[in-house]
């Protein structure tokens, strides 16, 4: 089966040219399509720089990056945000809902900004997401009218919006109590039953064991990949 994601021997240096740091180093990595993956390690060892590499969100210093089979480094950033647009969502810890407009525009807004759909077309879709994460009746609100749980919703419509492949998550419960944790991580759950292929980085060792396939980073390098 071909990888959905794919990391070959990729290094990522950061800092000045001439005292750089190796943050990521040799890392090889296939993510099948609808697997389910948590990524794990201490904070530095290298998680959120894997996760935007993986995504496309950044270049790496030696190595490989594929998505669906493209490789991306060679794309330039026009082409690699289309391919972003077409493929992929995120999730962050931090919501970065727009607080002047409601969870429907904020779910709309970058379905706008990628010019294919009408403007009704995207009202539709916004809604038809908020519905499926159980948020039908508080569309019209703005983020500050909303809980913590159901704000990070709003942000997985919005990931959801443009009917990701993969959708990538850095730390998504991160910032939330524990009952609202869990209510993002089940809605994580359903989405990865549906076939969505979903990247979680965590600290939560309890919510990882749950996931399908398990993949910890230590300096740099997976130091496990465990499939359940
Ligand atoms: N621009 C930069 N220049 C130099 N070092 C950097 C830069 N950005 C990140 N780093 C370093 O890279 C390492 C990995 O960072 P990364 O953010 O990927 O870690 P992480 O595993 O996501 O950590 P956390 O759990 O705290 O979010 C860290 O040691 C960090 O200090
Ligand atoms: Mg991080």
């Amino acid at each position: 089966m071909t990888a959905i994601l794919e990391a070959r021997g990729v290094e990522r240096y950061l800092g000045p040219a001439d005292n750089s740091t190796c943050i990521l180093q040799g890392i090889n990595l296939a993510v099948e399509p609808g697997q389910f993956l948590a990524l794990t390690g201490a904070s530095g060892s290298g998680k959120s720089t894997l996760l935007y590499l993986l995504g496309a969100l950044d270049r790496p210093s030696a190595g490989e990056l594929f998505v669906d089979g493209q490789a991306t480094s060679a794309l330039n950033d026009d082409q690699r945000a289309a391919l972003r647009n077409r493929k992929l969502g995120f999730v962050f810890q931090f919501h970065f809902l727009l607080p002047e407009f409601s969870a429907e525009e904020n779910v709309m807004i970058p379905l706008l900004q990628q010019n294919q759909l009408s403007e009704a077309k995207c009202r539709a879709r916004a809604r038809e997401v908020l519905d499926q994460l159980g948020l039908a009746d508080k569309a019209r609100r703005r983020p500050s009218q909303l809980s913590g749980g159901e704000q990070q919703r709003v942000s997985i419509a919005r990931a959801l919006s443009n009917r990701p492949e993969v959708v990538l998550a850095d730390e998504p419960t991160g910032n939330l109590d524990s009952k609202n944790a869990e209510n993002v991580f089940q809605i994580f759950q359903q989405l990865a039953a549906g076939g969505l292929t979903i990247v979680m980085v965590t600290h939560d060792v309890s919510l990882a064991l749950r996931t399908a396939r398990r993949v910890e980073l230590k300096d740099g390098r997976v130091i496990s990949d465990e499939v359940h």
